[in-house]
């Protein structure tokens, strides 16, 4: 007997199979048990019919319990309601595991409950679906990169310092010295591209921000790109590649999971398709004046801002060159004609209240400009020499960004809360299991 993959059924119609995996549900109506079976790769559901099997198999069907672990042999048939699904009509059972009583039963559940026990929350259908598409993502990021002829350069996680935001760090004591936990590895990936042109990395990310909101996150994913000889339109038009190839690959890809996700694709369809919004950070933040925000001018989008913008335009937005001030030592900046100094930045902004998911930039290529900058923020400059060395033998136009996985899959899955978009979250409130 073949054992098969409940995704790969639909190549077995009318044969006998075997499917190994867990009870997810189960439903009776006096002579006929419908059993939800899941293996990983997806639900199905079994018939058992009393007057069809032998008295064993029927007794074992009344003894199943949630979560408990079987083998399953049965006729692949139809689903007598559903195009294009199959149900399994079932003549045999091997029970492995009988589960005892689930804690999480397929009822509601507060989300503080369901997240203290998030090892078995994992095996419901929303963290399946989520966890499945957050999977076809991160493959959609790296077989675009190496299609584009970038090169995975992995970075260190243990940094001896920032690369964004010096409030933000986690420390730990590396042989009696202080180090962090790695922000960002873009520093690192600018010495990378001087050697390979085009480079990406793809790992956790630390920051120690206490905030305790939807979008935030201690340890996150970050893919970081990194490209020689590209300016901040390159790195935009880079960028928005990306994403449509990403979209399009889960649009075409994950449409069970979406539908388990009853995830309205509406925008997500139209984005494959169309020019990505480009406003700057001023006439942002005009705009949200005139709809009626007070704003400041001079200060990073906030939360609110950024929901209102992707609500307006429904599609990504990239909001261009954001005061210098608000942004990190390392960007590119030119003064403006009301003399504010700006950065040749980007955030994409994405739209159904995803915010901000990537943070990117053209790098300040001169060497003493860099270095005064590093001197202005009172950075220690030892410990920058190695970076500025970059501007020093044979320094170029470059620019890179930062995708935030778990933003991105927030965004993707309308996921309430980050912490749905990463197997085991790290926040300011939560660290177990
Ligand atoms: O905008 P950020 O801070 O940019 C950088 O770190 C650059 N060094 C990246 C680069 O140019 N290579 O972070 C990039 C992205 C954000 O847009 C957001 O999606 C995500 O990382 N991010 C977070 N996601 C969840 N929780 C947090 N606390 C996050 N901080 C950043
Ligand atoms: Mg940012």
């Amino acid at each position: 007997m073949v054992i098969v993959k409940i995704d790969r059924m639909a190549g077995t119609l009318g044969q006998t199979i075997v499917i190994e995996g867990w009870l997810y549900n189960v439903r009776s109506s006096g002579s006929i048990t419908f059993l939800e079976l899941r293996d990983g790769s997806g639900f199905v559901q079994a018939v058992v019919v009393k007057d069809s099997v032998s008295n064993e198999v029927w007794e074992a069907t009344q003894k199943l319990t949630q979560e408990s672990s079987l083998r399953v042999t049965g006729l692949v048939a139809s689903h007598p309601k559903k195009e294009n699904v199959f149900e399994l009509q079932v003549t045999a059972i091997e029970i492995i595991a009988i589960a005892p009583e689930y804690p999480i039963a397929l009822k509601d559940h507060g989300p503080e409950f369901l997240f203290d026990n998030r090892d078995l929350y994992l095996r419901a259908k929303t963290p399946w679906a989520v966890l499945r598409i957050r999977n076809q993502m991160f493959l959609s990021i790296t077989n675009f990169f190496h299609e584009q002829g970038f090169i995975r350069f992995d970075t260190p996680i243990l940094q001896p310092t920032s690369c964004e935001d010096t409030t933000q760090l986690f420390q730990l004591d590396y042989y009696g010295e202080p180090m962090y936990l790695t922000q960002s590895g873009q520093l690192y990936s600018e010495a990378g591209i001087m050697a390979f042109g085009k480079v990406y990395d793809f790992g956790p990310v630390f920051r120690a921000e206490k905030s305790k909101t939807r979008h935030h996150l201690s340890e996150l994913w970050m893919m970081d790109a990194e490209m020689a000889f590209f300016d901040q339109a390159m790195n935009m038009d880079t960028q928005e590649k990306m994403i449509k190839r990403m979209v399009g690959d889960v649009l075409k890809n994950c449409v069970e999971e979406l539908v388990i996700l009853e995830r309205d694709t509406t925008i997500l369809q139209k984005l494959v398709n169309e020019p990505f919004v480009h406003l700057k950070h001023s006439e942002a933040k005009e705009i949200l004046a005139a709809d009626g925000f007070t704003i400041d001018k001079l200060d990073d989008m906030g939360t609110e801002e950024e929901i209102y913008l992707g609500n307006k335009y429904k599609l990504p937005i990239f909001i261009e060159d954001y005061p210098f001030a608000v942004k990190a030592f390392y960007m590119k900046s030119y003064v403006d004609e009301a003399g504010v100094k700006r950065a040749h930045n980007a955030d994409l902004i994405a739209p159904e209240e995803g915010r901000e998911i990537i943070g990117g930039s053209q790098r300040e290529d001169n060497y003493d400009t860099l270095l005064n900058e590093i001197l202005t923020r009172n950075y220690p400059r030892a410990e920058y020499e190695w970076y500025l060395n970059t501007r020093k033998f044979g320094s170029v136009p470059h620019s890179g960004f930062g995708i935030g996985l778990e933003r991105t899959v927030r965004w993707i899955t309308r996921a309430h809360h980050i912490r749905e978009c990463i197997p085991f979250a790290r926040m300011v409130n939560r660290n177990r299991p």
